[in-house]
């Protein structure tokens, strides 16, 4: 699929590997839910889709949402008033930290991980603050078969507790009362609806693989870390207000860049239930 038009809708890739623009649609009025076949395609080959000129509601938004499933709320973020499944992503000249720094998957420690989130941006800086989005279907590609069978029978734990903790630690926040989510998923899973294989262990939740020496998990997971990085993995999405990102969360891992201090970014992300990886 490369640069098409759908009657006035066109698909503009941002690299062959990941990333696509979807240009001239709206998802402000009610052209949403004849667009989800084509907002899924797009999504199924690229994994992550960009819109510009979104100045939608945050029902729109959660409307969207709910066209590919359920919305969650977030273990460890109360969400906008009203809208618990709403999450404030938010940075300026008062912020300790950011959402998303490192390379990560949303939510991974839970034993559902989400399908997918859809973030738009209503404040941006005047430069800097893009997200970089790594495809894990290109990252298990590029490894060695050797390595693939190596990891294909191998589990590993996401535990959300180190790093929800450290969060609320900077910001000053409670611990949630009840703890966090922990879940063990396969190192390699399987897309449940394209059926493609991409790598499943993220710096921010994966705590150790199963079965293996401490010392022989560090080392796959750093290999694996670094690996996920490489840029020709990657797409790397520049900000203009009212953009939206919709990423699939079951194949591809994002970093959230904190290079505009002290400048106002702020935006809203919806979160759509997903399955059990396998
Ligand atoms: C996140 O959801 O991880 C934040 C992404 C971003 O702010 O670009």
């Amino acid at each position: 699929m490369g640069e098409k038009n759908h009657s006035e809708v066109i698909v503009q890739p941002l690299t062959p590997v990941i990333g696509a623009e979807i240009k001239n649609m709206d998802l402000g009025g009610n052209s949403s839910g004849t667009n989800f076949e084509l907002i899924k395609e797009v999504l199924h080959r690229y994994q992550v889709v960009f819109f510009r000129n979104q100045d939608i509601t945050v029902d729109a938004q959660k409307d969207l949402g709910e066209l590919f499933g359920e919305l969650v709320t977030h273990p460890n973020d109360p969400g906008l008033d009203g809208h618990p499944e709403v999450m404030i992503i938010h940075a300026d000249e008062s912020s300790k930290r950011i959402a998303g720094e490192r390379w990560h998957s949303d939510v991974s420690c839970t034993d559902e991980p989400p399908m997918g989130s859809i973030l738009r941006m209503f404040q941006v800086p005047r430069y800097g603050g893009d997200t970089l989005f790594s495809s894990m279907y290109a990252a298990y590609d590029g490894l060695s078969e050797l390595m693939r069978e190596f990891l294909s029978g191998l589990r590993a734990v996401h535990d959300g507790a180190p790093y929800y903790t450290s969060v609320n630690r900077k910001i000053g926040r409670k611990d949630a009362g009840e703890g966090y989510p922990k879940a063990e998923h396969p190192v390699v899973r399987t897309h449940p609806e394209t059926g493609k294989r991409g790598i499943f262990v993220n710096e921010i939740f994966t705590t150790h693989i199963v079965g293996l020496e401490k010392s022989e998990s560090d080392l796959v997971l750093r290999f694996l870390f670094e690996h996920l990085k490489k840029p020709e993995f990657q797409c790397r999405f520049r900000w203009e207000k009212d953009s939206i990102a919709f990423w699939d969360n079951r194949c591809t891992q994002h970093l959230a860049m904190w290079d505009y201090w002290p400048e106002v970014r702020s935006g809203y992300r919806v979160t759509v239930k997903g399955d059990r990886p396998f």
